[in-house]
């Protein structure tokens, strides 16, 4: 089995479950979806946002007429916050949060299911992979995210999109001899497999 701890094809992003969504008892069912869909949770805490840190986050909104009123709800109990990681990990949470306002948002995403509002919207998710690196920056310090290997893995991506020649690259051999070594990793997963 090829090792998924240093897998550089792999994202990671911010998922916050916001007031409501620990108010309305819906934890367990959104992260449910996460994990079902083959994401990786890479780090999760509890936290009541403190303002100093909500305005930095939404800083793009400080002239919106809800601002206030945002900081207000995001800061008026703890949130759950947890890094998320998989292979396009930013672009395919979005697409599982839907539109940011929950009328609009299309049944099976989780606004789309859960949510009425465009602010009680149940969950923020990173807009793309460079505010994602901010963002975990910003809520997570390094200790408090895990490498680890899952079971389930080699069931989730197929060969090609598992990052398998990581530890062959960083040796710093040739192209060729990556691309050699490449197929007989290909090889020996297929024996391995049959
Ligand atoms: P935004 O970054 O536009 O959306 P998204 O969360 O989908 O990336 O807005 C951030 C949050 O601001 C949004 O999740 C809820 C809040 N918000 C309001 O409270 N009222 C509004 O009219 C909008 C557009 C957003």
């Amino acid at each position: 089995m090829v090792s998924q701890k240093g897998d550089e094809t792999m994202r990671r992003t911010l998922v916050i479950f916001k007031p409501d969504a620990v108010n309305r008892s819906l934890i367990g069912r959104i992260l449910t979806r996460f994990e079902e869909k083959g994401l990786k949770i890479v780090g999760m805490k509890m936290e009541r946002l403190n303002v100093y840190k909500l305005k930095q986050h939404y800083e793009h909104l400080t002239n919106k007429p809800f601002f206030e009123e945002l900081l207000d709800y995001m800061s008026s109990i703890p949130c759950i916050l947890a890094v998320i990681e998989g292979k396009d990990a930013v672009a395919v949470v979005r697409r599982l949060a839907g539109e940011t306002c929950g009328r609009d948002a299309s049944p099976g995403t989780i606004r789309g299911d859960f949510s009425m509002s465009t602010q009680t919207n149940l969950i923020h998710a990173s807009e793309n992979d460079e505010v994602a690196k901010y963002e975990i920056d910003r809520f997570f310090k390094p200790e408090e995210m895990f490498s680890y290997d899952k079971m389930n893995f080699n069931w989730i991506y197929c060969r090609s999109e598992k990052g398998m020649y990581t530890e062959i690259k960083d040796k710093g051999k040739s192209v060729e001899e990556i691309e050699h070594a490449k197929k007989k990793m290909m090889e020996m997963e297929q024996k391995k497999e049959q």
